[in-house]
């Protein structure tokens, strides 16, 4: 088995086999996950299943184990499968021709590139940021951090220099990988540029390396920025095809990826290496009931956990075929999905319900002359999904043939959590349903006592886990008591998820979102407290606040409550004057689609703004808002009520 990744022994074919697994994975959890990573190349084996406690908090996981990542994504599928397309990479422009990288060709590249790393004076545990678009350099530039042991960190291509400036530094960056510019749609995004920017007074970046994509003019600093291709030119020429993978420990760092928080700054979290590996990999192959040979598509970005997990190292540790694409959903037009999945016969497709969505509102035109008989699961991620997307994605997309699962989980996380397994066990239109094994949920009161009462056959409380999985966040870089306090200090010995949930008589799971201040935008999280610092840096701005709406097709949108100090202006203006200080602090992706000038906030005495008044108005609730006699000032109320857009 070690060196063959074409049959999966821990593979899942029933729902009673998933029942027996459960229960044998939570009565004894050493063993349940000793076993399955039985099945991974290790260059030494582990000493300790497990070593935890949820107060400082520690989780660490095949203690005393070596073993590097790629190896085991790349090396071991070399014999069998090194002819088997790795990725099948689609442009963002459906005239260019797409790229197929096999095991082999992929290895070559990601040794050659690791070689560049080195070159270019990356070491073990360097944390090297990583700003590029959708193409395959950007999977092989992360494979070759791992593969010497340096430490990725990917920002997502929307994110602006001041957040890419606040990463590096939080992370203390030396090295970046970047290109020109990306494609996306009918933009050019120029990735390069905003890089620049982000190194303004930088002193601790020493090297950029710049793949080319768009072309487009950029500068280059001598002695600091490099170009991709003349680094592995000058590698292929000093003959290099392979390059060893260093011997990691089970617990060395493997990525960090920021992720929002309902604090205004973002927080490294913190993945380790074999638990990692082993529990994205046994996720791929049991939720999507992955078989050897399949074209799995994932339409998320890699610069999302979802991007890591399921088009990077879950599918590549399977030896599975994994489909990239560049651009996005609705370019040059709305059945760009469709035309992917008939031209690649894509077995399986993994999308966020904001993206199904978008797609309704287009009809059943797009679908016209698309022949999608291949696809066999379909999957979503990011955000609740509501039964109307849901219903459509099954009779459009899946022909009502296709299991459908609803994965929830988080960048924390890892890999899934809760989900039903494609095919294997029930679904259920809005429900996430069953946890997977080894996963322990439990919903708690605001007190952390275990809600035992349901109301209507349903429970209903806040989500925790209560025992650690192997791709449980290790920190948040560089600040192990934010971990502790963020997510294991609200209830003592629990994780907290930040998500509200019902479960159901069956044990079925309903994620019903954030109960702290972090909204879901697009399947993108965002925190309020970010979005009112931003908004706060503008000039004139006195004080604002910022809450979630429902939004048709984004799920949640931004609705800003702002005091603005100069109100003889032209509102219009100042709006969008407002929109350019978020784009510029954090990026396009956060900016509020609505503004409300207003004189004041609805404040108890203590000073606390009452956000749950302000939700209320913002969702056209005016008439109901609750009891508002502990405010300062219930006056303000009523002006806002007024103003609502
Ligand atoms: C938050 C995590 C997981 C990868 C993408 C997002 C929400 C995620 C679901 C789902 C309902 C979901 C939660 C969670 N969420 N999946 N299937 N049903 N809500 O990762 O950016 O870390 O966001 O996304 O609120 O806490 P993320």
């Amino acid at each position: 088995m070690k060196n063959c990744a074409m049959s999966y022994p821990y593979q899942i074919n029933s729902f009673e086999e998933y029942q027996k697994v459960y229960k044998e994975s939570v009565e004894n959890p050493e063993a349940f996950w000793a076993s399955v990573a039985e099945h991974f190349v290790w260059k030494k084996k582990w000493d300790k299943v497990l070593d935890w406690n949820f107060t400082e908090p520690k989780n660490e996981w095949y203690k005393g184990g070596k073993l590097n990542i790629t190896e085991n994504c790349l090396d071991r599928h070399l014999a069998e499968r090194g002819n088997v397309p790795a990725i099948i990479w689609e442009s963002n422009d459906p005239n260019e021709k797409q790229r197929i990288l096999t095991y082999s060709m992929l290895h070559k590249r990601v040794c050659q590139f690791a070689q560049v790393l080195i070159n270019n004076g990356v070491q073990k545990g360097d944390r090297v940021c990583v700003y590029m678009g959708m193409i395959p350099e950007l999977a092989i530039a992360i494979l070759a951090c791992a593969r010497i042991g340096a430490i990725h960190s990917v920002i997502f291509g929307g994110f602006s220099a001041q957040s890419i400036a606040d990463r590096l530094y939080d992370a203390q960056s030396e090295f970046i990988i970047t290109c020109d510019g990306a494609f996306r749609g009918g933009k050019d995004i120029p990735l390069k540029s905003v890089i620049d920017d982000a190194l303004i007074g930088n002193r601790t970046v020493k090297k950029v390396i710049v793949y080319t994509r768009t072309r487009t003019p950029i500068s280059m600093i001598k002695g600091r920025d490099v170009w991709w291709e003349d680094e592995m030119r000058h590698v292929e020429e000093m003959g290099i095809k392979e390059m060893d993978a260093v011997e990691m420990d089970a617990e060395d760092p493997l990525f960090i990826l920021y992720t929002s928080g309902s604090t205004g700054k973002p927080k490294g979290v913190v993945h380790a290496c074999a638990g990692y590996m082993v529990y994205t990999n046994y996720t791929f192959v049991n939720i999507f009931n992955y078989q050897p040979g399949q074209i799995h598509f994932c339409t998320a970005d890699i610069g999302w956990i979802t991007g890591h997990s399921y088009i990077v190292y879950g599918p590549l540790s399977a030896g599975a075929t994994s489909l990239m694409f560049e651009g996005v959903p609705t370019w040059p037009d709305a059945g760009r999905f469709w035309e992917i999945v008939d031209k690649y016969k894509v077995n399986i497709l993994y999308t966020a319900p904001t993206a199904i969505r978008s797609l309704m509102s287009y009809g059943l035109g797009p679908f016209q002359g698309k022949d999608l008989s291949s696809l066999k699961v379909l999957g979503t991620v990011g955000e609740p999904i509501n039964e109307e997307a849901w219903h459509w994605y099954n009779e459009n997309v899946g022909k009502k043939k296709c299991p459908i699962i609803d994965t929830w989980w988080q960048t924390e996380t890892g890999g899934c959590l809760i989900t039903n397994l494609a095919g294997i066990t029930p679904s259920k239109p809005g429900w996430a349903t069953l946890p997977m094994p080894g996963i322990q949920p439990i919903l708690v009161d605001e007190k952390g006592v275990e809600i035992t009462e349901a109301e209507d056959g349903v429970f209903k409380g806040n989500l925790c886990i209560k025992f650690p999985w192997p791709s449980l966040l290790r920190t948040t870089y560089g600040d192990h008591e934010r971990c502790r306090t963020n997510y294991f200090a609200t209830y003592e010995n629990l994780y907290f998820t930040g998500d509200g949930a019902l479960k159901d008589e069956n044990g079925f799971y309903r994620i019903t979102g954030r109960v702290d201040d972090v909204l879901n935008v697009s399947g993108h999280r965002i925190g309020t407290a970010e979005v009112e610092n931003a908004i706060n840096m503008h000039a004139g701005v006195i004080e604002s606040a910022v809450v979630g709406y429902p939004h048709d097709v984004k799920g949640q949108g931004i609705y800003a409550y702002v005091i603005y100090s100069n109100t003889h202006g032209d509102e219009e203006l100042t709006r969008k004057d407002i929109l350019q200080t978020v784009t510029r602090m954090i990026g396009p992706i956060a900016k509020p689609d609505k503004i409300q000038f207003v004189n004041g906030l609805p404040k108890t005495r203590s000073g606390k703004i009452m956000r749950r008044i302000l939700r209320k108005i913002a969702e056209g609730e005016i008439e109901n808002l609750g009891d508002t006699s502990t405010l300062l000032d219930p006056g303000v109320v009523e002006e806002i009520k007024n103003g609502h857009i």
